[in-house]
């Protein structure tokens, strides 16, 4: 059985798509949701869904603790999934080809520290922008920097606000993230 770790930060509406896509899955399923902001939806959606939580501050993370908690519970693929902190470059090496994210733009544009959620659609919006999207990706030491491993557009309304377009990019995301974490399996063969 795939073990796999979802890092999440906000509203865990990502996170509860993949638990529910992977609930009675024979060959994968996901051991636990991370979280680093403790009152966070996320949180509340993992327990509602019955899946462990392991809650960690940004230290943990930069001290090698998470890493170490995630290979002790011999997880095998890590997702993230509205994490908004960096993964810092052992965490990366320690999980090669096996740490992805969803990022709500089409990187390269609109990426980098400081470019999540709605701060993303906000400077989009602001650019006049007419079409938007997501990518997904493997995850390297640099934010959005990652091997892509989908991109999917849509448009920009004249009239969006950073809440329609949020809408229409969750739509997306919950579309097509359970399939690219299934190839990612695929891919690593395991
Ligand atoms: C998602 O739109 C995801 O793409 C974005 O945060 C949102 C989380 O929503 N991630 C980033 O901006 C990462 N840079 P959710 O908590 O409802 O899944």
């Amino acid at each position: 059985m795939i073990r796999i770790a979802i890092l999440a930060s906000g509203s865990g509406t990502n996170a509860q798509r993949l638990v529910e896509h992977f609930q009675g899955d024979g060959a994968a399923q996901i051991a636990l949701v991370g979280c680093d902001q403790p009152h966070a939806g996320a949180v509340q959606r993992a327990w509602t869904l019955g899946v462990p939580t392991y809650l960690f501050g940004g230290l943990d993370l930069r001290n090698g603790s998470v890493q170490r908690e995630l290979q002790a519970q011999r997880i095998d693929l890590v997702v993230l999934a509205g994490f908004m902190r960096l993964i810092p470059a052992p965490f990366v090496r320690a999980f090669p080809r096996r740490i992805i994210n969803i990022h709500p733009a089409l990187l390269p544009k609109y990426g980098g520290k400081g470019m999540y959620g709605h701060h993303v659609h906000r400077a989009v919006i602001a650019a006049g922008e007419k079409e938007s999207g997501i990518t997904i990706h493997y995850v390297n030491e640099r934010y959005d920097e990652g091997e892509h491993l989908l991109q999917v557009k849509c448009a920009v309304l004249p009239n969006d606000t950073p809440d329609t377009l949020a809408e229409r990019i969750h739509k997306l995301e919950h579309l097509h993230y359970p399939g690219v974490v299934e190839s990612v399996i695929s891919a690593i063969g395991l």
